[in-house]
This record gives C-alpha cells, sequence and structure tokens, in this order.
C-alpha cells in the first residue's frame, strides 16, 4: 500500500505511507498541537455546499446552513463568504451568525422552546424567518413584537405526521414528537396568525429528522405541505417562503449508500416548481458531517479474557454520537497499517468512567501499539458541537485546512478555562 494513493474520500488520502487532509500530512499537525483534535477540509465543505447549490438552481432558493451541526466560527464564515444563510436554534447560534456576517435577512431561526429575550434578539435584528412552533409562542411573538413596535416575519412549523425511518432520537416529524404544530391544526394556526396585528405570516415550515437516506419520507411530506399552501391559498393565505428543512443524511458506512443532493433535489424538485414561493434549505450534516475528522492517539491496549480494548486518548465528551445513537464511525490509522500486523477484533474506548464510552465495538483492525494514531471519520457534523467538558476534560482543538495550509479555529482549551466563570464560596 506504501507509497500508493488510497482515497479514504475526495479530501482524507494517503499518500507515501502517511493520511492527508487536502495538502497536509495529518501526523505534522499531530506533532504540532498534540492529540485528539477535529480537523475539517475546507475544500470538501465548500463542495458540498456547491452540491446543493448547484442541485437547486432553476428554482429561486437560499440554504441557511444549519449552525448545530457545527458553529465554529471559520467555518460558519466560510459557507457565509459561499452565500449561504444560517439556520439558527438559539441566541448564541443567532450572535455567532451575526459575528461572521451573516445577513440578517438571510437568517431562520427554529426550536420548541424560544424564551423571550431569544425572540426580542431576533425581532431586533430584522432576521427573516422566525420558525414558529406552537400557539402560545405565536402569541408571545405578537407581544414582544407589538412592544418592539415591529412587525415579525414568521412561518410555521408545521409536522407532517411521517416517519423518516431514521433512529427515534432524531426523528422529528411524527404526531407524537414535541416539535412543530400539528398538520390537522395548521389550518386554524395561520387564520390565528393573520388576526394578530404584529404579525406577518411569510412562510411555512417543516423539518422532519437527520440522517435521513431514504427520500420517501421528504417527498410524502412535501407532498402533505404543498397540498396544505394550495388550500391556504384558497382561503386568501399567500405564502412567500417554503423551508423544507434538513436531514439529508450521509454515508458513514463503507457500502452505504446516502442520496447526493442532486438525487434530492430531482425527486423534490417537480412538486415545488410551480409554486409561487422561494425555497429555504437547512442543511447540516450534508454540508460538514464528511468533511471532518476526529485524530486520536492509542494510549493503551489492555486484553481480557472476553476483550481487546484499544484505549484512545479522545472520549465520549468529545464526540457522543456512538454512546448517544449507537452512530456508527470509520475508524482508520493515520498510516496504513500492513505486513505484519495481524487483524485482530477490538473495541475501541475513551479514557472516561462510563462504560458507555466507546467509539467502536468489535471492530476489526490491524493490531495496534501504543503511539499509533487513529482518525474516526465523518465527525464534522454533531462532533465538536455536541462536545463537553464531562470529567473535567478541556475541550479539544479545530483545525481547518485549506489546501497545503492549516488554520488552528479553536484552541484547545487548558485547566483554567474549565474553572472560568466557577467562583469558591
Ligand atoms: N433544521 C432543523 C429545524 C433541525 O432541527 C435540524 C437538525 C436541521 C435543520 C439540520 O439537520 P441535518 O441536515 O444536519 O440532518 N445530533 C444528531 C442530529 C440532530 C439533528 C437535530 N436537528 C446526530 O448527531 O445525529
Amino acid at each position: 500500500m506504501n507509497g500508493k494513493r488510497l482515497t479514504v474520500n475526495d479530501y482524507f488520502h494517503y499518500k507515501g505511507g502517511d493520511l492527508y487532509c487536502e495538502g497536509v500530512r495529518i501526523e505534522e499537525i499531530a506533532k504540532e498541537i498534540a492529540t485528539p483534535f477535529y480537523l475539517y477540509s475546507q475544500k470538501s465543505i465548500i463542495d458540498n455546499y456547491k452540491a446543493f447549490d448547484e442541485a437547486f438552481k432553476e428554482i429561486d432558493h437560499l440554504i441557511c446552513y444549519s449552525y448545530k451541526a457545527n458553529s465554529n466560527l471559520s467555518i460558519c464564515k466560510v459557507l457565509r463568504e459561499e452565500g449561504s444563510g444560517a439556520d439558527v436554534v438559539s441566541g448564541g447560534e443567532l450572535y455567532k451568525a451575526l459575528k461572521v456576517g451573516v445577513e440578517p435577512k438571510k437568517i431562520v431561526f427554529s426550536g420548541v422552546g424560544k424564551t423571550a429575550s431569544e425572540i426580542k434578539y431576533a425581532l431586533k435584528e430584522g432576521i427573516l424567518l422566525l420558525n414558529v412552533e406552537s400557539i402560545p409562542e405565536l402569541e408571545l411573538t405578537n407581544k414582544i413584537a407589538g412592544k418592539l413596535k415591529k412587525k415579525a416575519s414568521l412561518a410555521l412549523r408545521i409536522n407532517p405526521d411521517i416517519n423518516p425511518n431514521t433512529h427515534p432520537h432524531i426523528s422529528t416529524g411524527l404526531a407524537k414528537s414535541k416539535f412543530g404544530i400539528e398538520i390537522s391544526g395548521a389550518k386554524e394556526a395561520y387564520k390565528k396568525a393573520e388576526e394578530l396585528k404584529n404579525i406577518e405570516t411569510m412562510g411555512i415550515h417543516m423539518h422532519i429528522g437527520s440522517q435521513i437516506t431514504e427520500l420517501e419520507p421528504f417527498v410524502d411530506s412535501l407532498e402533505k405541505i404543498v397540498e396544505l399552501i394550495k388550500e391556504l391559498e384558497k382561503e386568501g393565505i399567500k405564502l412567500r417562503y417554503l423551508d423544507i428543512g434538513g436531514g439529508l443524511g450521509i454515508s458513514y458506512k463503507k457500502g452505504e449508500k446516502a442520496p447526493t443532493p442532486k438525487e434530492f433535489a430531482e425527486r423534490l424538485l417537480p412538486l415545488i416548481k410551480e409554486l409561487k414561493c422561494k425555497i429555504i434549505l437547512e442543511p447540516g450534516r450534508a454540508i460538514v458531517g464528511n468533511a471532518g475528522i476526529l485524530v486520536t492517539k492509542v494510549l493503551y491496549i489492555k486484553k481480557t479474557e472476553e476483550k481487546n480494548f484499544v484505549i484512545v486518548d479522545a472520549a465520549m465528551n468529545d464526540l457522543i454520537r456512538p454512546t448517544l445513537y449507537n452512530a456508527y464511525h470509520e475508524i482508520i490509522s493515520i498510516k496504513p497499517i500492513t505486513g505484519h500486523r495481524s487483524p485482530i477484533t477490538v473495541d475501541i474506548v475513551g479514557p472516561v468512567c462510563e462504560s458507555g464510552d466507546y467509539f467502536a465495538k468489535n471492530r476489526e483492525l490491524p493490531e495496534l501499539k501504543f503511539g499509533d494514531l487513529l482518525t474516526i471519520l465523518d465527525a464534522g457534523a454533531y462532533g465538536f458541537s455536541m462536545s463537553s467538558n464531562y470529567n473535567a476534560r478541556p475541550k479539544v482543538a479545530e483545525v481547518l485546512v485549506e489546501k497545503d495550509k492549516y488554520h488552528i479555529i479553536k484552541k484547545r482549551e487548558d485547566y483554567e478555562d474549565l474553572v472560568r466563570g466557577e467562583e469558591l464560596r
């Protein structure tokens, strides 16, 4: 394998026996800043964004990258420079979007539990749409807008009651889920919004879940929503925006197929082309998921009668997806492991004091030894953004590769960071 170029994907590849991200040898970065760290390919992020943009080019559309997937400022800035807006779910994400210069008229704000101060913040900034998820939220928004002497530009998030066949924790479009206004009550909700003085009902929003790898759930939901738009039109309620949310999955396992943005668009366009609405898309995972990896080092090999454990320096607090969703992430070595090391079946685990702290179970890998560098693939989305300081572990660094340069876009935390804001009584 040495000397040959083995493509992991187009942005991470082996060359001369080493794993590269674009033009940078990953081991170089590990030597410089130590492990663990997240590493992103800027070109991959841009290409993923462009693929979406290109796929929907025949209609008026706006991509609002979903900040919850990864809201590192540099990544958000790269996307803003490509023309992306922002889908935010908290005052903090709104702050970040504004900080990187996203125009307020390219920002949409979802979430079932917006606080009064978040609503006020969004109204003051004049964002494009507050995606309102309940009647009480609608009433509160009307009240706050009245106090600010503004009209609140909003969409109602409608729950189409569709099963997206994804992990239950990330499925949001079923009638039993907490999200949105149920479709059976949608017309009433729009009528109510029309009556409220300080509300301008601009659109309709749906988002049915995440990591969806079939197109049918999107099609089925959209059919219901389009039908509703037509019925509302008959009642004199004309909507200017149709926000179809995010949710398009990516492939995490070799051989697993996920639809491309092009395939996604080809199925959806016939349903929405004729509408007089601007289409908003909120992809997160499909933009950054496969653009990032987590680099970690082997600390110990521990063989018991039952298992072979590979203990690494990253843990569940750095990447919680395996623990939380039993998610599968491909794990590869930074050097292609050849010849003398025969494959063994291992659990790859972190140092945190919980049995749920693992990255892989019963994975067949070439025998590893202390100091080997491993990378956990497809960790760009919901990796760092879901990380925590559990076990008082400083959050890891984030690095962005741009061709043959790399930038540290988030410093590794130190012990001082861990106690910032705490007071001794
Ligand atoms: N729009 C809304 C309203 C959302 O709630 C979400 C994700 C998105 C857009 C972006 O969805 P995406 O394109 O990334 O699928 N932590 C989980 C995923 C939670 C997704 C929550 N909502 C995971 O690690 O798989």
